[in-house]
């Protein structure tokens, strides 16, 4: 009886210090924002993703992806390193995940050098853990002095009420 109970007790010790790991991943939640984010032409931007905990994500696989992009991925990071390869030639060089910043579960993509054609949505996705998206709207600069199409055509507008 008392080995019958020891090796149940070693059984359920067993299972147990197989949970925490799994669980521990299963309770993180990713997250992005609600709101659009708002850059200019020529800007640097950063695209929220966070764990809702401090946890490392350095060794986990980030896919940084854009809705409707072929190829998709903006940026990777696979094995501890980015995977240049797999992302889209129109962002070569443009976007970056702080390892620093990283490796205290913030994975967030600084996007710059922001060109008209980077509107859209994005996704940021960890496979094990989870994934959310951004929205990125994207405005022309208008130089002072020079009113442009948009604010000519509210001008008529105006004035013809
Ligand atoms: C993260 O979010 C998950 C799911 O909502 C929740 O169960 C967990 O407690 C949260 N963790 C922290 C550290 O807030
Ligand atoms: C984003 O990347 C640019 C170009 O590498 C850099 O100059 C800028 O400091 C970065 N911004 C942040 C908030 O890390």
């Amino acid at each position: 009886m008392n080995s019958a109970l020891n090796a149940h007790l070693v059984l359920s010790l067993m299972v147990f210090a197989q949970l925490p790991s799994s669980f521990t991943k299963g309770t993180i939640q990713v997250i992005g924002s609600s709101h659009p984010i708002v850059a200019l032409v020529g800007d640097d931007v950063i695209l929220p993703c966070y764990l809702n905990s401090s946890i490392s994500a350095s060794d986990e696989t980030v896919e940084w992806t854009k809705y409707k992009l072929d190829p998709r991925f903006v940026y990777v990071w696979r094995d501890g390193g980015e995977l240049e390869s797999k992302k889209n030639p129109s962002y070569k060089g443009r976007t970056t995940v702080s390892i620093s910043k990283l490796k205290h579960g913030d994975i967030s993509l600084n996007l710059s050098k922001v060109k008209l054609s980077d509107k859209g949505k994005y996704r940021c996705l960890l496979p094990d853990m989870g994934e959310t998206s951004v929205e990125l709207i994207v405005g022309a600069v208008s130089l002072p002095g020079i009113v442009s199409v948009q604010k000519a055509k509210t001008g008529v507008a105006l004035q013809s009420e």
